[in-house]
């Protein structure tokens, strides 16, 4: 049993292991590291919103928006007439959120799987908000029932462990100094719609129509080769394998060096969908 996302417990029911894991681990760390990770992630917010085409007068619900940094954005481009509404498990994440929320927008504390939204929204969109579902064809159904006829669902989901070597060679490293198997493909986590086919099953289970989805290779640079080995040895699937073995501070600062020796700017993929009610 492990406090990761990607390896969260199992013993609590449905996304009960992710809310905690959002509120009293991953949260926090996603706050320390927040600079870091909008400074790699900046050019996913640049393709969903590019992908998602929000426009004015629309309502748009962000699910799983985390700390907000995208609401603003959002709110720019429904502008005039348009609203935001922003939904998170985390009150961790939620209150960073709250803070730079600009007015107008509507921030929501809820389980997108199994609480009401509000709505009907024209469209749901999401930066890797999506991939922690304990039910994934349960939740992208209940999700469908907040969009209104004909809305859209777009998000961003990561592509393969193999394609994103920013978390790939840190793992790599990690599972040199503590060991442990392959991530677990259907688990909830950062990884859980890496598999194309997948995503295409679950949405169609969920009653969604047209799902068209690319593959996209971005640059992934937080920095120089120290940020990115902090970066490593806290977030993704290297800093849920060392949190799941317990890795002692000695370790962890020996891999953290490793990564620091090979790795700066590299690339991630990414899944990006759009499907319709
Ligand atoms: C990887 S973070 C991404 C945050 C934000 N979208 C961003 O890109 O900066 C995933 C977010 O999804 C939220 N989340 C996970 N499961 C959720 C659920 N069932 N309902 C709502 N939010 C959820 C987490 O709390 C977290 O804030």
């Amino acid at each position: 049993m492990s406090d990761a996302v990607g390896q969260a417990r199992r013993d609590l029911p449905g996304n009960a292991a992710q809310r905690d894991a959002w509120n009293d681990i991953m949260g926090p760390r996603w706050l320390t590291n927040e600079a870091l990770l909008e400074a790699s992630l900046a050019p996913v917010a640049d393709l969903l919103l590019a992908e998602a085409a929000p426009r004015p007068g629309e309502a748009v619900l962000e699910l799983g928006c985390g700390a907000g940094t995208l609401l603003a954005r959002f709110q720019d481009a429904v502008a005039p007439g348009g609203t935001v509404t922003g939904v998170d498990i985390s009150a961790t994440m939620l209150a960073a959120a709250r803070a730079r929320a600009p007015a107008g927008v509507r921030l929501l504390e809820a389980d997108a799987a199994t609480d009401a939204l509000g709505g009907p929204y024209d469209l749901i969109a999401s930066r890797f908000g999506v991939m922690f579902f304990a039910d994934p064809v349960a939740a992208f159904s209940a999700v469908r029932t907040a969009l209104r006829g004909g809305g859209r669902l777009c998000f961003a989901a990561w592509g393969p462990l193999a394609d994103n070597p920013q978390w790939a060679r840190p793992l790599a490293i990690v599972r040199r100094h503590v060991g442990g198997g392959p991530v677990d493909p259907d688990a909830p986590g950062p990884l859980a719609l890496a598999d194309t086919g997948k995503i295409h099953r679950i949405l169609a289970g969920a009653g969604f129509a047209r799902v068209a989805l690319r593959t996209v290779r971005f640059a992934f640079n937080p920095g120089d080769a120290a940020a990115a080995a902090r970066l490593a040895v806290t977030m993704g699937p290297a800093g849920a394998r060392l949190r799941e073995a317990e890795a002692s501070r000695e370790t962890i600062e020996a891999v953290r060096a490793e990564i620091a020796r090979e790795q700066a700017a590299t690339h991630g993929t990414i899944h990006l969908v759009t499907a319709r009610d």
